[in-house]
């Protein structure tokens, strides 16, 4: 048995004819450090393994449930010798991290906990505080970007592209990069800004110069490249090089090695490259505006960052976090529900920078220890007309109910899985207590009550089919 850290995680069988006995399955995975519960234990951990002989819809709809949408992380195991084609992915869409398949495997046991091992390590990281109290939300959508950031940083060392809007945190990221990297992270990060290099000077702010390279040069100075080295570079803004640096930056990107302006020696650096830019950097490779080859030399990983309007439901958590900054508390504060329903349904063309900045305002505006209420929003920020209450109805909505109608999703199934979702969400937000759910969604508590007997009890069919 390896010294490889133990991991635990669920184990469920679907019980047709091939698939591998659970029993039997178990003992193989504990036999290599994995430690293995049956559904339904109390507080499941976030790792999970679902076994199966046969891809069918209703796998799939587990594994998109039990995944919490790919959330959680699921690991699918197909028992049953070859797969039809196309079915790993239908498995890896519904949410699955990883898709097996158990006889093509020379050790499958060891294979599975190298995998869980590795998305443990990567969701402790995600736990420390480091990335907590830095990088806040958990939506999917930003959770499933910062889980490759974290893992790209921590576990290579390869360059990383960070792009997406302005402030969507790409410098964040680029820090948190830094702090992850394995060795580099004990130096300082250096940061170059690369719209403010200026042609004539950019040389020597890159690689360096020598005493009397130019006017004014009066004694040798170091550049970025040296200065970065056995730590990481930070290009910020980097479609803003213009192309003449571009070329000169290939080899030093490429090879690590440059020499000072006014210098015949080669001089070898080592650092770690991350670069930001809310530009498309192939789209500026098309209009010639950006090197093509120097594109793939910066960008071996290119992580987008999601603008604030595809992660609403970190809206409210972020803003909590920011007001708990300003306000110094120790405890999120309350905030009063038309200030939710206002937070969540302003456009944030700054995104998180702008979510920050009116958060800020409104800590100022504040005043006592009671929740934050609407009186607290600056006034030239109040809608003009009455907040329409069918603003969740927008471009996103609509883009959802026709990718379900063109997988061939009818409407009462559209309206059963609005339902479910409505619920997940409302008993999520108000911590499970079901009677504010309830209020939530307008239903009784017995109507609610109802509801999730029958959404259990669709799910143990399904289960059992
Ligand atoms: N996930 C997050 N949690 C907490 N604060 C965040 C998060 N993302 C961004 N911020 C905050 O939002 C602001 C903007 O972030 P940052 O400067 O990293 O964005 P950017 O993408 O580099 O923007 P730009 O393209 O304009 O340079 C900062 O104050 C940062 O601390
Ligand atoms: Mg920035």
């Amino acid at each position: 048995m390896p010294d490889a850290p133990r991991v635990t995680a669920w184990l469920h069988c679907f019980d047709t004819d091939g698939c591998l006995a659970e029993d039997t399955l178990a003992s193989a995975l504990r036999q290599v450090g994995v430690v293995t519960h049956r559904l339904g234990v109390a507080t499941p951990p976030r790792l999970g393994i679902v076994a199966f002989d046969k891809a069918t819809p209703t796998v799939a709809d587990f594994v998109r449930r039990l995944s919490h949408n790919g959330q959680d992380m699921l690991l699918a195991i197909t028992t049953g010798g070859e797969m039809a084609r196309g079915v790993a992915w239908q498995v890896l869409q519904a949410g699955a991290f990883d898709v097996l398949a158990w006889d093509r495997l020379s050790d499958p046991a060891a294979v599975v906990a190298a995998r869980l091992q590795r998305w443990q390590a990567v969701d402790d990281i995600l736990d420390t505080p480091l990335v907590r109290h830095n990088l806040v939300g958990r939506g999917r959508a930003w959770l499933s970007t910062l889980r490759q950031i974290v893992e790209a940083a921590r576990f290579t060392d390869a360059s990383i592209l960070l792009t997406g809007e302005t402030g969507t945190g790409k410098e964040l990221a680029a820090r948190l990069i830094h702090a992850l990297s394995p060795q580099r992270s004990s130096h300082d990060l250096i940061v170059l800004d690369c719209t403010t290099l200026v042609p004539d000077l950019a040389g020597s702010e890159l690689f360096g110069h020598e005493r009397g390279a130019f006017t004014g040069a009066v004694t040798a100075r170091d550049g970025a490249f040296a200065l970065a080295a056995g730590s990481t570079l930070f290009l910020d803004e980097v479609g803003e090089l213009p192309l003449a640096l571009q070329a000169q930056l290939l080899r030093v990107v490429q090879e690590r090695t440059y020499k000072r302006v006014g210098s015949n020696t080669w001089h070898t650096t080592d650092f770690r490259l991350v670069c930001a830019t809310n530009r498309d950097l192939l789209a500026e490779e098309a209009q010639g505006r950006f090197r093509r080859d120097l594109y793939y030399r910066v960008a071996t990983w290119t992580f987008r960052l999601p603008p604030l309007r595809e992660r609403t439901e970190d809206i409210l958590t972020l803003a909590r976090h920011f007001l708990r900054q300003f306000q110094r508390l120790d405890a999120s504060p309350e905030l009063d529900e038309p200030v939710q329903e206002y937070l969540l349904s302003r456009d944030y063309p700054g995104n998180i920078r702008d979510l920050r900045n009116l958060t800020l305002r409104m800590a100022h505006r504040h005043v006592g220890r009671g929740p934050i209420t609407i009186g607290d929003i600056p006034t030239d920020e109040r809608p003009t007309p009455a907040p329409d209450r069918d603003h969740w109805r927008d471009i996103t909505f609509e883009q959802s109910i026709r990718r379900a109608l063109l997988s061939g999703a009818g409407l009462r199934e559209i309206r059963h899985a609005a339902e479910d979702t409505a619920i997940h969400i409302a008993m999520g937000e108000e911590d499970g207590n079901l009677q504010r759910a309830a209020r939530r969604l307008g239903l009784s508590d017995r109507a609610l009550q109802l509801r999730r007997a029958e959404q259990r009890q669709k799910s143990a069919l399904d289960e059992a089919v």
